[in-house]
């Protein structure tokens, strides 16, 4: 399991084990990684290791299954390099290894609605993934995802402080996936026969009802800010020389947010609930803190 230490991989992590797969759990930092419970971990970084230890990294495993690309939390503490200078190479150097060691199966986790947006940065980074995919030896799986529910969390701390802004159009439909759910699809897929699949969650929501969810689950009254598109891909491309992630991220949510982008309805849990359950476990924190 490659990206083993983000928020998909540790579900991934979680849900192969529980059905039974001997777990190795690819990062890049050895304390994130001696807190999940897989069977073995490698700390390598994609990007910079020599191809020799991306290649042991591999070695003996059945199957990859990779979530590794760039943080999409707009913080510049966590890189400023574009998806195309992050994902892309380091999927790819992942692909190379896995095909030295003569890997079986490979699942890749990628962006739904990857046609009408293809022309973004953050999509085009995934679909060359996916093409060096198609070209190689190995047989592939790639998943194509609707926003995780954890990318979701952002507009709960947006409702906590006040204000949810709307980007795009309001009225645009998603069904977002839970990050377990889409787990168990990684985990699944590696049973099933090589497909490529655009994945969502079991309920189709528009955004404003997403934004409603959140003030919901806190108990507060929903006031949205509606921001003009122009004004938003303005500040974009002026916070390219500094972050061409934030740049690549501020287009795609923009895009993303402004037509419907769905996948299969698959999976069980529903975001209210998600965010009901996040709410409810922040207010219960600080009385936890007074014993
Ligand atoms: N979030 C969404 O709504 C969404 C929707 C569709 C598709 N996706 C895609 O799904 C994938 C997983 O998303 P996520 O939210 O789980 O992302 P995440 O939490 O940022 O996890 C990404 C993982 O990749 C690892 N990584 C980054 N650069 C690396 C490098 N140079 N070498 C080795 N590992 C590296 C990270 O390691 P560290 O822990 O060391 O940073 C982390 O384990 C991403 O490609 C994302 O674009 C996300």
């Amino acid at each position: 399991m490659a990206g083993a230490t983000g928020r998909l991989g540790r579900a991934i992590v979680e849900a192969a084990t529980a059905q039974g797969y001997v777990v190795r759990a690819l990062g890049r930092s050895a304390e994130s990684l001696s807190a999940l419970g897989a069977a073995e971990r490698r700390a390598v970084d994609l990007l910079s290791a020599p191809s020799s230890e991306v290649e042991a990294a591999v070695d003996g495993v059945d199957a990859v299954v990779s979530s590794v690309g760039a943080s999409i939390v707009p913080d510049l503490r966590r890189g400023r390099a574009g998806f195309l200078d992050v994902d892309t190479p380091a999927n790819r150097r992942l692909i190379d290894a896995a095909e030295a060691q003569r890997v079986r199966r490979f699942v890749y986790v990628a962006v739904g609605c990857h046609e009408e947006l293809g022309h973004l940065n953050y999509v085009k980074a995934h679909e060359r993934v996916v093409a060096q995919l198609r070209q190689s030896r190995i047989e592939a799986s790639v998943l194509r995802a609707t926003g995780f529910f954890s990318a979701f969390e952002s507009v709960l701390d947006l409702a906590r402080k006040g204000r949810v802004p709307l980007l795009g159009n309001p009225e645009a439909k998603t069904n977002p996936i839970a990050d377990g759910d889409l787990a168990r699809l990684c985990v699944a897929a590696l049973a099933d026969p090589p497909a490529e699949r655009t994945v969502g969650g079991p309920e189709v929501l528009t955004r404003r009802r997403i934004a409603e969810l959140a003030f919901e689950a806190l108990g507060t009254t929903p006031r949205f800010v509606e921001l003009p598109n122009w004004l938003v891909r303005v500040l974009g491309a002026l916070t390219r020389p500094l972050s061409p992630r934030v740049a690549d991220l501020t287009r795609f949510f923009l895009e993303v947010s402004s037509r419907d982008c769905l996948g299969e309805l698959a999976g069980t849990q529903r975001l209210g609930e998600y965010f009901r359950a996040l709410a409810l476990a922040a207010a219960q924190r600080p009385a936890q803190l007074e014993y």
